[in-house]
C-alpha cells in the first residue's frame, strides 16, 4: 500500500490540496484517535467529499434503556473501501442505517459530503439517499420479481429511461456479476451467493458514489465469501467510489480492507489504514482480528 499515496497519484507530485487533505485527516485522527499512517492511504477522487467522504462525531443513540451507539467517532475515506469490523449485536447495522437517514441520532452528526443527515430536509435526504446504493444484509430483493426486474427496480424508480436504456443497464449488470443467464429467475430459485449478487447489482444501477454493503458475507460458504469479495473489489476498481463493508468476517476484511475501522459497544474502538490496524497493540483490536478467546471480549 505504501506506494499508492496521495503524492504518488498526484500527477507531478502533491497538488496545490494535497497537504490540506492530509491536515484535514490528521484533525480528524487527532479528535477521533484514528490511526493513519502518513501516505498509507490513497487519495485519487478528491471531491465530492475531500478526504473524508463520510464522517460520524459523537453520535449516540438508545432504543428505550437499550443504548446502542455510545459516543460514535468514525471516518470514512473518499475513493476507497472501508470495513467497520465488530461484533454481532454492537450496532453495526443501526450506524448504516444513520449514515441514509434511516435512523436520526439523539446526539452527534452524521457529515455525507459536507452535508449534515440529520438536518437536511426531507426532500434533501431523498436526494442524498440517491448518492447510495445499498446491499441490505438479506439481499432484500422482492421475491414476486424476477431477478431481472429486481435489478431494473431502482432505475424504473427513479430515472425515466426508456426499458430499452433500462435493459442495456441491467444486463450489464448482471454480466458483472455473473448473473446473465439468471434474469427470469426469481429470488427462491436462486443460492444464497446468488442473491447477495442480485442485491449487489441493484445496488450498482444507479451509479452510486458511495456503496454500503451490510454483512455481504452472512450465510456464505469461505470460497463463496472470497468470490464476492473479489467481486466487491473487482467493481470498485471499475467504477471507484466510496464503499463501506460492514461486517465481522476477518478474511473479508484482509482481502478487501483499504481502511479498517473497529466497533465495540457502541464505540469506535480504533480505526485506521488496514495495516496499522493488523498491527495494532489494542487488546480488542488484536483479539477481534485475531479471532482470540483471551481478551476483553466474552459471550455477554
Ligand atoms: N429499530 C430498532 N428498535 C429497537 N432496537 C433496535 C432497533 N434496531 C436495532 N436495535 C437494537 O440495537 C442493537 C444493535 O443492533 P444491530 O442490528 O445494529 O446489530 P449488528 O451489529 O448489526 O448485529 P449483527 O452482526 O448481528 O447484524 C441490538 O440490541 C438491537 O436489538
Ligand atoms: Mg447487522
Amino acid at each position: 500500500m505504501a506506494e499508492d499515496t496521495l503524492d504518488d497519484r498526484s500527477p507531478g507530485g502533491p497538488g496545490p490540496d494535497a497537504a490540506a487533505l492530509l491536515d484535514q485527516a490528521a484533525e480528524f485522527q487527532d479528535e477521533t484517535g484514528a490511526d493513519i499512517h502518513e501516505g498509507a492511504l490513497r487519495h485519487d477522487e478528491r471531491v465530492p467529499g475531500e478526504f473524508w467522504s463520510i464522517y460520524c462525531s459523537d453520535v449516540y443513540k438508545k432504543f428505550g434503556r437499550n443504548e446502542v451507539l455510545r459516543g460514535l467517532d468514525v471516518g470514512i475515506p473518499e475513493g476507497m473501501i472501508s470495513i467497520i469490523l465488530g461484533p454481532s449485536g454492537t450496532g453495526k447495522s443501526v450506524l448504516i442505517k444513520h449514515l441514509i437517514g434511516l435512523l436520526f441520532p439523539d446526539s452527534g452528526d452524521i457529515v455525507v459530503h459536507g452535508e449534515s443527515v440529520p438536518k437536511m430536509t426531507l426532500s434533501r435526504l431523498l436526494e442524498v439517499r440517491r448518492k447510495f446504493g445499498i446491499l441490505f444484509q438479506d439481499g432484500a430483493l422482492f421475491g414476486s420479481m424476477s431477478l431481472y426486474d429486481n435489478v431494473a427496480f431502482p432505475l424504473r424508480q427513479h430515472t425515466d429511461y426508456k426499458e430499452d436504456q433500462i435493459a442495456e443497464i441491467v444486463n450489464a449488470r448482471l454480466v458483472d456479476v455473473g448473473l446473465q443467464n439468471a434474469g427470469d429467475r426469481v429470488p427462491s430459485e436462486l443460492s444464497g451467493g446468488m442473491r447477495k449478487r442480485a442485491g449487489f447489482a441493484r445496488a450498482l444501477v444507479l451509479g452510486p458514489e458511495i456503496v454500503l454493503f451490510d454483512e455481504p458475507d452472512s450465510g456464505l460458504d469461505p470460497v463463496r465469501t472470497a468470490l464476492l469479495c473479489d467481486l466487491i473489489k473487482q467493481m470498485h476498481e471499475e467504477n471507484g467510489g466510496t464503499y463501506v463493508v460492514i461486517t465481522h468476517d476477518i478474511a473479508s476484511a484482509r482481502q478487501i480492507g483499504e481502511y479498517i475501522a473497529v466497533l465495540w459497544k457502541g464505540k469506535i474502538v480504533q480505526s485506521g489504514d488496514a495495516k496499522s490496524m493488523f498491527e495494532s497493540s489494542n487488546p480488542f483490536v488484536r483479539q477481534f482480528l485475531n479471532r482470540d478467546v483471551q481478551g476483553p471480549l466474552g459471550m455477554e
